[in-house]
C-alpha cells in the first residue's frame, strides 16, 4: 500500500533521511523505531508532503505521490497524526472534530463517527464542549485520535503518541490504536517507547541516524538483543534509575 524506496531528505544542508526503504502492506501496523533525531518524524514529514524528498520515491495504493502538495496527500486519505498532539485551543472539543471531517472524503460519515470517537472515549464527551486548549495531555491526546477518526484515513500515521503520557493514558491510545487497526485501516506508528510500538505493530523498522539499520518482525525485534540493548534495555534502565532518586541513596549512606 505504501513504498518508499531510497527516499532522502535534508532541511537545508543537514542530511535527515538517506536512502531510506520502507513498505508498508494493507491493513498492516508497522513500527518504526529509533533514538532522539534518528529521522522518525522527517520520514512521515516526507510521506505527507512536509518535508520535500530529494531523492527516491513514495508510492501509495499503487501511484507515485513523491512531492504532491500536504493537501494532494490528505486527499488520498494519508492522515498524519504529528508530535506534539496539535489541537486547535480556542475550539471546543466538538468543533476540534468538526475540523477533522473537512476532506471530501468525510462528507456523509461525520455523525456517524463522532459517535464513535466518543464511545471509544467517554472522557471526550464528558468535555465536548470545553475548550480544547484546557484538556489535559492525555484529553488532547485523544482529541487528536478522534480527529484522525474524522478524517477517515486510509494510512494513519502517528508521531509518538504515547509521549509524556501516564501508562492509563498510553492504554487508552493504545485502545485507540487497536480500534483503528480493527477498521481495516493501515497505520504506521513512530515511537520511542519501542515496547508499546512492537506490542502493537506486527512488523518493524529501525532508524538510525537517517538509516534504516534493521527491519523484522516485531517479534524478532523484541529478541534482538541489539534492539533490546539499544532501545528496550535502556528504556528499563532509565525508569529503574528514575525510580530510585538520589536522595534516597544519600540517605542509605550513614
Ligand atoms: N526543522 C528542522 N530544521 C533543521 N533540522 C531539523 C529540523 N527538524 C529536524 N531536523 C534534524 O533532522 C534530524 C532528524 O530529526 P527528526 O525530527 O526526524 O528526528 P526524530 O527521530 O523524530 O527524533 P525525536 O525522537 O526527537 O522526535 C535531526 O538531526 C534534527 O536535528
Ligand atoms: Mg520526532
Amino acid at each position: 500500500m505504501l513504498r518508499l524506496k531510497n527516499v532522502s531528505a535534508s532541511y537545508g544542508a543537514v542530511s535527515a533521511l538517506r536512502d531510506i526503504d520502507i513498505e508498508v502492506g494493507a491493513g498492516e501496523v508497522v513500527a518504526l523505531i529509533g533514538s532522539n533525531g534518528a529521522g522518525k518524524s522527517t520520514t512521515l514529514r516526507a510521506i505527507s508532503g512536509v518535508v520535500r524528498a530529494t531523492g527516491g520515491s513514495i508510492e501509495f495504493q499503487g501511484e507515485a505521490i513523491t512531492n504532491l502538495s500536504p493537501e494532494q496527500i490528505v486527499a488520498r486519505g494519508i492522515v498524519h497524526v504529528p508530535e506534539g498532539r496539535r489541537v486547535f485551543p480556542k475550539l471546543s472539543v466538538n468543533q476540534n472534530l468538526t475540523v477533522g471531517a473537512y476532506s471530501p472524503r468525510a462528507h456523509g460519515k461525520e455523525e456517524a463517527t463522532r459517535k464513535r470517537v466518543f464511545e471509544l472515549f467517554p472522557r471526550l464527551y464528558e468535555r465536548r464542549r470545553q475548550l480544547a486548549g484546557s484538556l489535559s495531555g492525555g484529553e488532547q491526546q485523544m482529541l487528536a485520535f478522534g480527529r484522525a477518526m474524522m478524517a477517515q484515513p486510509v494510512l494513519l500515521m502517528l508521531d509518538e503518541p504515547s509521549l509524556g503520557l501516564a501508562p492509563i493514558i498510553v492504554e487508552e491510545i493504545a485502545k485507540g490504536i487497536e480500534y483503528f487497526r480493527e477498521s481495516g485501516v493501515t497505520i504506521l506508528l513512530v515511537e520511542q517507547n519501542a515496547e508499546l510500538a512492537l506490542t502493537l505493530a506486527t512488523r518493524g523498522y529501525v532508524i538510525e541516524t537517517g538509516s534504516i539499520v534493521l527491519a523484522d518482525s516485531s517479534d524478532s525485534l523484541l529478541d534482538n538483543p541489539q534492539v533490546w540493548a539499544s532501545y528496550l534495555g535502556q528504556q528499563e534502565f532509565e525508569l529503574d534509575a528514575a525510580s530510585q532518586p538520589s536522595e534516597t541513596k544519600e540517605l542509605a549512606t550513614p
